[in-house]
């Protein structure tokens, strides 16, 4: 068991930001009733606080932040404390402006806004590491404060910087890592138009206005922003452990981020955290499920340890093209979703929500007319009496038999190659799918990437895996040798780390487990489909034929069974899906992008195959189940998407929380509690 944060139970709370109502201090009190009323024991304080907390340079006031930190522990509310470099104070803009960022095209940003400081300033640094070693020893030994949450959503809402300080540390970073420019030169290709480079100091970083399509350079910059910012990161973690606290520390991921690979930030903290805002009832709630899903399991599987939800909603955000309210019990079965996926907490943001700015209108436990008897108040107290009734839960681990590759540096590679497709690859709605399928069985699924390993696994879906890095090839073979089942698509093994082709055919250095060589790949517009229609007596059994879109991976086979073969155009009768046997493990290849109902079937058959069952037999659709386990205890999470009623056979055991007899309303969750077998 890793539980995230020492409290008993799950925390929950949320961002709270009782430094705009100083001057009321009636506020704080009724706050403090209301968050008992609604079972919150947590407060995430001080996301934005710096200039309350640093008025002037090297002026700090910490009272008022003392004096409520000790009123909520006396409530029995714990504290997990941020470090304020979400946004700085003006005065420091003005005296320093290199702490401001600078575009791409060169120019320095005004102030405003928020997570746009140049982390690569010294001088802003300097500020950082004085507060937050303040902050440490100021409160890191306070009985309430639970954990660290450094800075804000890093990188979000904000351009890189490209300014002098920051290109300069890039060219470090890129003399670290060639060694020569001759091996900079070779493995970005630059002789192609010309881009030959004499020296490091020569090197820019990409930009719109100079060189944007040097996928090599654009591949090293993604990868040194991610590297600064765990380097900042980790220098906040070394302010805070200099001022003396040891507590953990965390840092807010968010939806589908591309910018930063998260595997690596994620290694710079000691649990992960996220950020979940789905756009409830923008379609059925069981396809948001779905997506929402994916993302829990992403974050989960970072570390593979209990997450926190660090913000959600608890009502409408005020930031999407419509802001839709949520339904009745629509905010019940978020919350739960998460923890169902694996987190330690519900958080929202906000506690109580602010006059005046930008995230006036955006929802709250507490609304600006500042009662408890509202239908919202009421859906967060739901919440928190149903995070009581299933606190034994709380700290215990998602298993996972089945894998999902999703890895950041490739996808940046594939988005930015000019390629068969440039109006639409679908990585992530690719990788979606055999995740889709797994879970419809009822299985717990991971989403890895390729540095982490494999071993644990009984089936492992590589989907679109156009780069190749860290010998990933070399991984794939010895895993499928001593048994393990892949699933590989189209494009796959295309380029080597730097985005260099593959020379000698594809899949690369995989050619003979999956018993075939890709050819060509014919790209479809979007009007376009073909087929895959079942060989008679393919050894999977499959029966049905099924549509494909988008790309057709053509290839020429070498030992590998023909499952299904396409049902048009030129390539007619060639193959679509095929099999492979290699060492003590399988090899399936799928060479299009093909509709979910394929990947259903195929995935039903092939986890079937591998000894693979679901938590549940019989899932009924928009039905989400999933398990959490401890030592001698598993703990059951179903719940009903649906926008009818569900009838599911529930597992023997102990109901936590829900109804009994497997009947599921819209929106319910049932949790049950069984003792493993020994
Ligand atoms: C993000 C931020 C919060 C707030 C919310 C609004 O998650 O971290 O400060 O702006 O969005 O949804
Ligand atoms: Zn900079």
């Amino acid at each position: 068991m890793a539980k995230a944060v020492r409290i008993p139970g799950y925390v929950h709370g949320g961002d709270y930001n009782p430094e705009q109502w100083l001057d009321d201090p009636q506020i704080l009190e009724k706050d403090i009733e209301y968050f008992k009323k609604a079972g919150i024991n947590e407060v995430t304080m001080g996301v934005f606080s710096w200039a309350v907390l640093e008025p002037q340079e090297g002026q700090y006031e910490f009272g008022w932040m003392k004096d409520i930190i000790d009123r909520l522990y006396e409530n029995g509310i714990y504290v997990i404390l941020a470090t304020p470099t979400g946004a700085r104070p003006k005065w420091m803009a003005d005296k320093y402006p290199e702490v401001l960022r600078v575009d791409d095209k060169g120019h320095r940003d005004f102030f405003g806004m928020r997570h746009n400081h140049c982390n690569t300033s010294p001088v802003f640094r300097e500020k950082v590491r004085l507060i937050d070693r303040k902050l440490s020893e100021t409160f890191g030994k306070h009985p309430a404060v639970l954990a660290w949450h450094l800075s804000n959503e890093l990188g979000g809402c904000a351009h890189d910087c490209f300014c002098p300080l920051c290109q300069e540390k890039f060219r470090e970073f890129l003399r670290k890592k060639y060694g020569t420019i001759r091996a900079l030169n070779k493995a970005w290709a630059t002789t192609f138009w010309s881009h030959i480079y004499q020296d490091f100091d020569q090197i820019e970083a990409p930009s719109s206005v100079g060189e944007p399509g040097l996928h090599g350079l654009n591949l090293d910059w993604r990868r040194f922003v991610t590297e600064s910012t765990a380097e900042f990161v980790q220098a906040e973690t070394e302010a805070v452990r200099e001022g003396g606290s040891d507590l953990p520390t965390t840092i807010n991921l968010m939806y589908d981020f591309r910018p930063l690979n998260y595997h690596r930030l994620a290694e710079t903290v000691d649990f992960v955290s996220w950020d979940n805002y789905p756009q409830w009832h923008k379609k059925e709630e069981a396809l948001t499920a779905l997506d929402a899903g994916m993302q829990h399991d992403i974050m989960r599987s970072l570390k593979k340890e209990p997450f926190l939800l660090m913000e959600s909603c608890p009502s409408a955000t005020n930031w999407s093209p419509v802001s839709k309210q949520k339904k009745p019990g629509m905010l019940p079965a978020a919350s739960l979703q998460a923890v169902a996926h694996g987190s330690d907490s519900v958080m929202y943001f906000q506690l109580r929500q602010s006059r005046g700015s930008s995230e006036k209108f955006h929802g709250a436990v507490i609304d600006h007319y500042g009662g408890d008897d509202t239908r919202i108040f009421g859906e967060v107290t739901k919440v928190g009496d149903a995070l009581k009734a299933v606190a034994e839960t709380a700290g215990s681990n998602t298993v996972s038999r089945a894998a999902v590759l999703f890895d950041w540096e490739n996808r940046w590679a594939m988005e930015d190659a000019a390629g068969p497709r440039n109006s639409g690859l679908f990585y992530k709605e690719t990788v979606q799918k055999p995740w889709q399928a797994l879970r419809r069985m009822g299985l717990n699924v991971d989403v890895i990437d390729m540095l982490q390993p494999l071993d644990g696994y009984k089936v492992v879906a590589l989907p679109m895996l156009y780069m190749f890095r860290d010998n990933y090839a070399d991984k794939v073979r010895a895993y499928v040798e001593q048994g393990g089942i892949v699933v590989m698509t189209y494009w796959s093994g295309i380029v080597d780390e730097t985005d260099l082709c593959f020379l000698g055919g594809t899949p690369h250095g995989l050619m003979d487990v999956m018993g075939l060589r890709s050819e060509e790949i014919d790209a479809l517009y979007d009007w376009e489909n073909n087929t895959g229609v079942p060989v008679p007596g393919n050894s999977l059994g499959i029966e049905k034929t099924y549509e494909c879109k988008n790309l057709c991976d053509l290839v020429k086979i070498s030992g590998a069974e023909v499952l299904m073969t396409y049902g048009s155009d030129f390539y007619r009768d060639m193959p679509a899906f095929t099999f492979k046997r290699f060492g003590n493990g399988k090899a399936y290849y799928i060479c299009a992008d093909f509709e979910q109902a394929f990947y259903d079937d195929v995935f039903a058959r092939i986890a079937g195959e591998a000894g693979l069952k679901g938590i549940l037999d019989e899932i009924p659709e928009g039905v989400e189940v999933t398990s959490r386990e401890t030592d001698d205890k598993e703990y059951i999470f179903i719940q009903n998407f649906r926008r009818d009623k569900a009838v599911v056979k529930l597992p023997e055991g102990r109901v936590l929380l829900g109804s009994e007899g497997g009947e599921l309303a819209p929106l319910e969750t049932v949790v049950v509690s069984r003792d493993k077998k020994q």
